[in-house]
């Protein structure tokens, strides 16, 4: 089981605790997490998050990622993680 503690826009930390089975995106959402996102095939981009710390490994990733960004849709953990969420 991996932890994943996600900073929100108001600088408040939450904790989920997952079996890292699903993506961080449905894992979020099944949290009541909201994050933006479209084609949750890993194309578009729309759900990039930071990563802060920890590791996580993607399933597909058309997308070209800078250092520390990940794909919410297409990532799950392989750590315990800490995320930021973008501010929109
Ligand atoms: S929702 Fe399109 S890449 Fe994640």
């Amino acid at each position: 089981m991996f932890k994943i503690d996600i900073d929100n826009i108001s600088g408040k930390t939450e904790s989920l605790y997952v079996y890292g089975e699903k993506s961080i995106l449905t894992e979020l959402e099944e949290h009541n997490v909201l994050v933006e996102h479209s084609c949750r095939q890993g194309h578009c981009g729309t759900c990039i998050l930071q990563l802060l710390a920890g590791d996580v490994i993607h399933e597909d990733c058309l997308v070209p990622l800078s250092r520390g960004e990940i794909l919410a849709c297409q990532a799950k953990p392989t750590t315990d993680i800490k995320i930021g969420l973008r501010s929109f």
